[in-house]
């Protein structure tokens, strides 16, 4: 049944044998994926983006299936890719805007979670800007939760996008170095980078101030193991031979005050420009997950020009989380955890 609504030409190879290794009922952070599980993930989302090149991109798989988008936070990509997904692959899709629910009568969170599940809702996309608000709902509820942010914590489907589209280019990611760049204290970007990258054996400097480098980084990694993650603050020396450079938007908005003396500073020493990304390898690629301050973290003529990979990012997001849910809703039920 699956096989057919591919096509012949995907019949003999999807869904691929492998898709036993899955493990997964919620998709709450990358840092418990296998290398297995990251190579299933990345072959689904393959056979995803080539129903993507169709004239036709919409498959039967989730039809008669409920996916709720719940976003507590701002977002335009994750938001916008999450529901193209879900609509690709057939499903009705809700999207709930928090400013505009019950939420602003006083609803509870769990309240909320119980109003969708007896709405009938099988897999809610959850952003949030509380930490492990995802992990709460996975807990009350009998449903498949998908993290899309969680305050600080952790951003998996950006992690996956991220590591696929580095794959794509580079090929295995085994010893490449990966530099990221900026507001790491404030980043569920870098952490679930961190996470998916050490993974698969990536080499990852994180750069940026002091004062925006999260206080224990160095117990951090020591105590997770994490012998290829490194800190070096100068980004001049950081860059030297990346085979990949990803600033972070500085956080505007999560700023306490102090953080920084000034933008101006910070452009200084931590922009992105022409002048470093010439410090890298010659096939660097520029990723960044957005939104873009641009001219601030990144100089507009990086964001744009040949070596950035920024929007095939967005577009690659499409896929990756048709894959999302293919594995958790439409793949196999019997999860093993
Ligand atoms: N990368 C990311 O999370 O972007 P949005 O906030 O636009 O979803």
């Amino acid at each position: 049944m699956v096989e057919q609504q591919y096509g012949t030409t995907m019949a003999k190879t999807f869904p691929p044998p492998s898709i036993n290794v899955w493990r997964h009922r919620h998709i709450l952070d990358v840092n418990d994926f296998t290398i297995d599980e990251f190579t299933l993930i990345f072959d689904i989302t393959d056979a995803m983006a080539e129903i993507l090149t169709r004239d036709v991109k919409k498959v039967p798989t989730l039809r008669g299936r409920t996916i709720v988008n719940m976003f507590y936070e701002a977002s335009t990509r994750t938001r916008s890719s999450f529901e193209l997904a879900a609509k690709n692959l057939s499903a009705d899709t809700i999207n709930i805007d928090a400013s505009k629910s019950s939420v602003v009568k006083g609803e509870s969170l769990i309240n909320n979670l119980l109003t969708l599940q007896a709405l009938g809702a099988e897999i809610i996309v959850m952003r949030h800007s509380m930490a492990g608000a995802p992990y709460l709902a996975a807990r009350q509820v009998n449903i498949s939760i998908v993290n899309a942010g969680d305050g600080a914590h952790a951003h998996p489907s950006q992690a996956l996008l991220d590591l696929y589209t580095m794959q794509k280019h580079l090929g295995d990611m085994k010893d490449k170095k990966v530099v990221i760049i900026g507001d790491i204290l404030h980043s569920r970007v870098a952490r679930s980078n961190i996470w998916a990258l050490s993974t698969i054996g990536a080499r990852i400097t994180l750069c940026g101030p002091p004062t925006l480098m999260p206080p224990g980084i160095a117990d951090f990694i020591s105590f997770n193991n994490l012998t290829s993650v490194n800190v070096e603050l100068n980004l001049n020396k950081a860059v030297r031979d990346a085979d990949v450079l990803m600033p972070l938007r500085l956080q505007k908005e999560r700023q306490q005050s102090g953080l920084l003396p000034t933008i101006r500073e910070y452009v200084k020493l931590y922009q992105l420009n022409s002048s470093r990304v010439s410090m890298a390898k010659d096939n660097v690629m520029v990723m960044h997950p957005g939104p873009i301050n641009e001219d601030i973290e990144i100089s507009s003529e990086v964001a744009h020009g040949v070596q950035s990979v920024i929007e095939e990012q967005v577009t690659n997001g499409i896929a990756l989380r048709m894959a999302i849910f293919y594995l958790i809703a439409g793949g196999r039920t019997n999860y093993g955890a």
